[in-house]
């Protein structure tokens, strides 16, 4: 029964298949800039436009803008250790080929089905987000899209922004990377924007007491406040990890696939950091808890920033659309790996003959992130999202010194440092975070995972290539 569940794949062969670059396959045409694009496009989205003043308001009040720093270093652990994978093994599948080479094709298959708890899920999540901010700027232009067209159990604004970024998908990853890094452009220029015509408007009292007292619950304010905040805001960074879907298709990347998953969640940390300072400053804390609390800042200034509010608008509504793209990409490019290793079926490999993109399992993605999109709230497809990816992010991390361990000769471009001390504080970070979530998220993961156990046992494990060699 237990035969097979813990073969491994050799991290040779995953290097060999790294470096073919044929005309069936996978197309590898992604720069360093490209690659630093999907990251920063992955990363800034739904949470720093909605998330931010909830965990100001709620928890931290202006040291939110220590916990986006506690944050960082918690995804730079994690970070650190996909950029030491991702160089060594540039192949598409992330988390799930890493886990394959290092702790078998059931952990393998696990992980490979908890990413679509990430990707699948966070691009749902984000089409929601996406769907409340373009519903505000209609309303503005003088169009009312009524409440029960773009709420659960029926979001058509979502629907429809999945099924754009699916059809763009689809049609090439040169094109999605091209609008990909036009919306990059927007969101940063609008993110530098507010920061820049925020700090004349700062009122330093708003930022006293930095820390507000802890009101006596563990978490509300004080420095235990901080640090759920961090847990709050950790869904903005989510989206550096996506970087290492794109390993297969980059021109370098052995070289660039380190320096775009860790530059682009520096980048991301400074405009966070940045961003929560100016917001804090500018409005007290305390009014903070609201959906859109940019725009709300930018309000409160009165008439000196009110032309910069449809502007906010329209920098979230880009923002979210390019984390719509990096999470379709990610998830196919998932789907294309286990599709390839015969753990689902080899129609999710095929790589269409013009555009010589995984069409099927694009289009599959995107339709199941409508479905989730269109049915689902926010709230409740986010913390899946957190729950799914900090599992990866432990798992990855635990990879790391095993691999070190078992293979100390492979050629590692980019060597995580201070190894075992960064994957193990990655990993109990990861852990602590997901103790944290509530009940019902555990129990929802558990359900999630008896379903893809069902299926590895009546599907994957009979058709796995591996097995059969
Ligand atoms: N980090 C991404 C966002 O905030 C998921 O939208």
């Amino acid at each position: 029964m237990v035969t097979g569940l813990f073969n491994k794949k050799s991290v040779d062969s995953l290097i060999q298949e790294a470096s073919v670059d044929s005309d069936e396959g996978l197309a590898r045409s992604l720069s360093l800039a490209n690659l630093i694009a999907l990251g920063i496009g992955g990363i800034i989205g739904a949470g720093i436009f909605v998330l931010t003043g909830q965990a100001a308001a709620n928890f931290a009040g202006p040291a939110i803008a220590l916990s986006f720093i506690l944050a960082a270093i918690s995804c730079a652990m994690s970070g650190l250790c996909y950029a030491e994978f991702a160089s060594m093994i540039p192949i598409a599948g992330s988390a799930y080929t890493y886990a394959y080479a290092t702790l078998g094709e059931l952990v393998a298959w696990i992980i490979g089905w908890d990413l679509i708890l990430e990707y699948i899920f966070c691009g749902a999540t984000v089409a929601v987000g996406w769907s409340g901010y373009f519903v505000s700027l209609c309303k503005d232009l003088g169009i009312i899209i009524p409440p029960e067209l773009a709420n659960p159990p029926l979001n058509l604004p979502a629907m429809f922004i999945l099924a754009l970024m699916t059809a763009l998908q689809v049609v090439g990853l040169r094109q999605s990377t091209a609008v990909n890094n036009f919306i990059v452009l927007v969101k940063m220029a609008v993110i530098l924007i507010f920061v820049f015509a925020g700090i004349a408007y700062i009122n330093q009292q708003n930022w006293l007491p930095f820390i507000p007292e802890n009101t006596g619950e563990f978490g509300s304010f004080g420095w235990s406040g901080v640090w759920r905040g961090a847990g709050v805001v950790f869904f903005t960074y989510i989206g550096f990890d996506a970087v290492s879907c794109a390993a297969q298709e980059a021109r370098n990347p052995q070289r660039d696939m380190p320096i775009a998953i860790l530059g682009s969640l520096l980048i991301a940390t400074v405009l966070y950091i940045a961003v929560a300072l100016v917001l804090t400053g500018i409005v007290p804390y305390q009014q903070l808890n609201v959906p859109d609390p940019i725009a709300v800042g930018v309000n409160a200034v009165g008439e000196g920033l009110r032309w910069l509010k449809p502007i906010v608008k329209i920098g979230a509504i880009a923002g979210m659309s390019s984390v719509i793209v990096v999470f379709l990409l990610g998830q196919s490019r998932v789907f294309y790996a286990m599709a390839n290793d015969g753990l689902l079926p080899s129609q999710f490999a095929a790589i269409h003959a013009k555009f010589r993109t995984p069409y099927i399992a694009i289009i599959v993605s995107g339709i199941v992130a409508m479905l989730l999109a269109g049915l689902l709230p926010i709230g409740l497809l986010g913390e899946l999202v957190s729950i799914g990816t900090l599992l990866a992010f432990l798992i990855v991390c635990i990879a790391v010194p095993i691999l070190r361990r078992t293979r100390p000769d492979l050629p590692r471009p980019f060597r995580t440092p201070l190894v075992p001390l960064v994957p193990i504080l990655g990993a109990l970070i990861s852990a602590l975070q997901m103790l944290s979530l509530p009940r019902d998220t555990w129990l929802r993961l558990i359900l999630w995972l008896a379903v893809g156990l069902l299926i590895y046992f009546t599907y994957g494990r009979k058709h796995s290539k591996l097995l059969q060699k």
